[in-house]
């Protein structure tokens, strides 16, 4: 844990160990140069603590790039429950007051909302010690689950890679394969079926895969067969990590442009991708929906015909990114990175001056 604080180039981190639970929260701050620092919180069982401290660590990172590449005033920040194991309602519903208490204690520094293992509902019980909270559900007055805003951006951005790609952005009879049917792959799951993809779907939960299978005439993909299909394009919706050296050669398709946060292990994996002629969107570039919604919505007043407008944004922002990545022949992470941190900095030269 020592060398992971060393290295991580972040503000700071709010650590506990919640002793009823035996879970570790890990609060992290990563950077308020645009603003006040705005991420979800994870809820998840990790095989150490030091691996939901790496998690929150490079998602609050996450955050700071997704902002910038949205042109919104927030900073990267991410709340991390690494817990034990499966936990009664009750005492989850106490572990989520106690991370709470935390998040207030920080006074507007961060403001939390729902992730990977965490819902609207959740948001609502965190709602009750803190106003610093996004996304509870629309009864007690927040915007609700962003997981069907964050599906319209991952589809607008596979509007823009398939315009890049193969000359038009239609989606009819394009095969699509969602890894992971969740908060965000459900509703992508819906919105692809509608345009006429040929659908694919895989999950962790074989029940889950056949019922949106059902739903949406798509085929479902047994999870270990994903990096190998044959595809159109790939999108993650689940998991970190995925794109690595050790599924990059096995890749059979054009396009990886999916939800999941940190889908790059490494950095050289954009490299890598770009090598095998696969042209990677970058995650923090097309997940931004969910945030761009909870931001437009509860702080920013706009409504939901404006925040769907800006979503779907997305598609001609992502393309124009796409063009100018490939006029550098560059893997468009360089080019989304780069831009980003450039957002950053000039807004770092302003306040110095
Ligand atoms: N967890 C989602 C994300 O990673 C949505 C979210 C954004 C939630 C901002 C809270 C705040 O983008």
């Amino acid at each position: 844990m020592e060398e992971l604080l060393r290295t991580w180039d972040g503000e700071n981190v709010l650590i506990r160990h919640d002793a009823e639970t035996g879970a570790w929260i890990f609060l992290a701050v990563h950077d308020r140069t645009l603003g006040m620092a705005l991420g979800g919180c994870r809820l998840n069982i990790y095989s150490s603590p030091e691996d939901g401290l790496r998690d929150a660590l490079r998602l609050s990172r996450i955050m700071t790039f997704k902002w910038a590449a949205s042109g919104l005033p927030f900073g990267g920040g991410k709340g991390v429950l690494a817990v034990p194991g499966l936990l009664t309602p009750a005492a989850r519903e106490r572990l989520l007051l106690r991370f709470a208490d935390m998040v207030d204690s920080l006074g507007g520094r961060y403001g939390t909302g729902a992730d990977l293992g965490t819902t609207a509902r959740d948001m609502n019980v965190i709602g009750r010690r803190t106003r610093w909270v996004f996304g509870r559900t629309p009864d007690e007055g927040g915007s609700g689950d962003p997981g069907p805003w964050t599906a319209l951006g991952v589809l607008s951005g596979i509007r823009a890679a398939c315009a890049h790609v193969f000359g038009a952005a239609e989606l009819t009879g394009r095969t699509v394969l969602i890894q992971g049917l969740g908060n965000v792959g459900g509703p992508l799951a819906q919105l692809l079926a509608t345009a006429g993809a040929e659908l694919l779907v895989s999950d962790a939960i074989p029940t889950r895969a056949a019922e949106i299978a059902a739903a949406t005439g798509a085929h479902v993909v047994a999870p270990e067969h994903v990096y190998q299909t044959e595809c159109d394009v790939f999108a993650p919706c689940a998991i970190g990590g995925i794109l690595n050296a050790r599924s990059i050669p096995r890749f059979r398709c054009r396009i990886v442009a999916g939800s999941a946060n940190n889908q790059l292990e490494h950095d050289a994996d954009a490299l890598g991708l770009h090598r095998a002629a696969v042209l990677y969107v970058p995650d923090f570039v097309i997940n931004a929906g969910g945030a761009i919604a909870h931001a437009g919505l509860e702080l920013l007043g706009w409504d939901r015909p404006q925040v769907e407008a800006r979503v779907r944004g997305l598609e001609p922002a992502v393309m124009e990114m796409l063009r100018s990545a490939a006029e550098r022949a560059e893997p468009p992470q360089h080019e989304a990175m780069r831009r980003a941190e450039r957002v950053i900095a000039s807004a770092k030269e302003q306040v110095a001056v």
